[in-house]
């Protein structure tokens, strides 16, 4: 990896927490392994549009759109809207900077309790459209505040945005146990669905070593629950990969430690890391949110940017602290703080590996 310049948006809620924890475990990485990192942090989020009534300025893509990587925290807060605070902010990252895969690991750890008897090896990666599909603007509402009220919102599957999210899907099961799963819902969803199915089949032509599978997704649900440890590679629509990567990690033990990549793979545009979860207000402010999810967000982004020996040293120090059963904070049943895991595992990180 040559000199990196990282774009930082802590954003709002334990964003602001969780991000300098990930923050300070890449920078002990960092010196270890002689890697030039550049900070450039932003404020942006809630806070700036209270302020300046944008979540961020008018050229805030060009800002950034030169840069290595971009290491966010969370947004949303509850003095904007939802769909303001989602839609200004990361929506036009993830689509301007043509991040149409969203890569979401999910591990069982030891040392962190599963809510399931027998949770099993989980070990699987959830490949989620992060560009299209059920999370669309094309649609609106008419006769509001009258009894003839009515609200229409389109989903939109293209061939070139469905083939290219799963020929990376493909690619990566080829490189693991050569098994892909993907969820559909082609029996209620009578357009959409039937259609992902088919470019599913299409581009599984090219890749006659791997097996697959599909599943309707409320089944596919049932089975994330009963059976997690089956799966290896998942490829899903926007809206089902952004359900599936919630449950996926709630099966093992909690959503706060779950990484996530949204990937530009031609590399035009910088990719985003951040962790899966929200802002969560209701710990905001507590010092007791998991940082776990931002800290191994930040390893995946070092992997992306080639430092690979790095990133693995970032994940055997949470392996490491986790197994150790201290400072887990209280999402994993202990009584640590955000601070005391994020130094124990930036502590742990280490240029031996066992
Ligand atoms: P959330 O993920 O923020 O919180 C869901 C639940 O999980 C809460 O009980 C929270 O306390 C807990 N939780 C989340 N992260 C945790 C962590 N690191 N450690 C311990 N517990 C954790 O989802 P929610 O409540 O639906 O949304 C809150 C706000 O976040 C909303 O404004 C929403 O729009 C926004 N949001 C932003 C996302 C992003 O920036 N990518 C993703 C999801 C939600
Ligand atoms: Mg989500």
């Amino acid at each position: 990896m040559t000199k990196a310049t990282i774009a930082v948006i802590e954003g709002d809620g334990i964003g602001k927490e969780v991000v300098p924890q990930g923050v300070a475990v890449i920078e002990t990485v960092a010196r270890l392994f002689g890697l030039d990192i550049a900070w450039d942090r932003r404020d942006w989020g809630c806070d700036h549009h209270m302020r300046f009534g944008r979540m961020m300025p008018e050229d805030g893509l060009a800002q950034i759109a030169g840069h290595s990587a971009i290491f966010l925290g969370a947004v949303g807060w509850p003095t904007v809207s939802d769909v303001l605070s989602l839609w200004t902010l990361l929506m036009p990252i993830r689509r301007n900077f043509q991040q149409y895969v969203n890569l979401r690991p999910v591990r069982q750890f030891k040392g962190v309790p599963s809510p399931l008897a027998n949770p099993g090896e989980i070990d699987f990666l959830i490949v989620r459209e992060n560009n299209e599909g059920e999370y669309s603007e094309v649609g609106g509402r008419m006769f509001p505040d009258t009894d003839q009220e009515m609200v229409v919102q389109d989903t939109i599957l293209t061939r070139h945005g469905c083939d290219r999210v799963m020929r990376f899907a493909f690619d990566l099961a080829r490189g693991r146990k050569k098994r892909l799963t993907s969820a559909t819902k082609s029996n209620g969803l009578i357009h959409t669905m039937p259609f992902w199915d088919e470019r599913f089949r299409a581009v599984a032509k090219d890749f006659p070593d791997v097996a697959t599978e599909q599943y309707h997704i409320d089944i596919l649900t049932a089975h994330f629950v009963r059976r997690p440890s089956s799966f290896d590679v998942v490829v899903a629509s926007n809206l089902f990969g952004d359900i599936l990567s919630d449950l996926g990690p709630a099966v093992t033990g909690t959503i706060g430690i779950a990484p996530s990549g949204n990937l530009n793979p031609e590399r035009r545009f910088p990719s985003m890391f951040e962790p899966v979860h929200g802002s969560a207000p209701d710990i905001a402010g507590k010092n007791i949110a998991n940082p776990i999810g931002q800290i191994w967000s930040g390893a995946m982004m070092l992997e992306h940017l080639g430092a690979h020996e790095a990133a693995a040293a970032i994940v055997i120090a949470i392996e490491r602290v986790l197994a150790s059963g201290e400072n887990l904070t209280p999402d994993m049943g202990g009584t640590g703080s955000t601070t005391a895991l994020g130094q124990a595992i930036a502590s742990a990180v280490s240029v031996h590996r066992s």
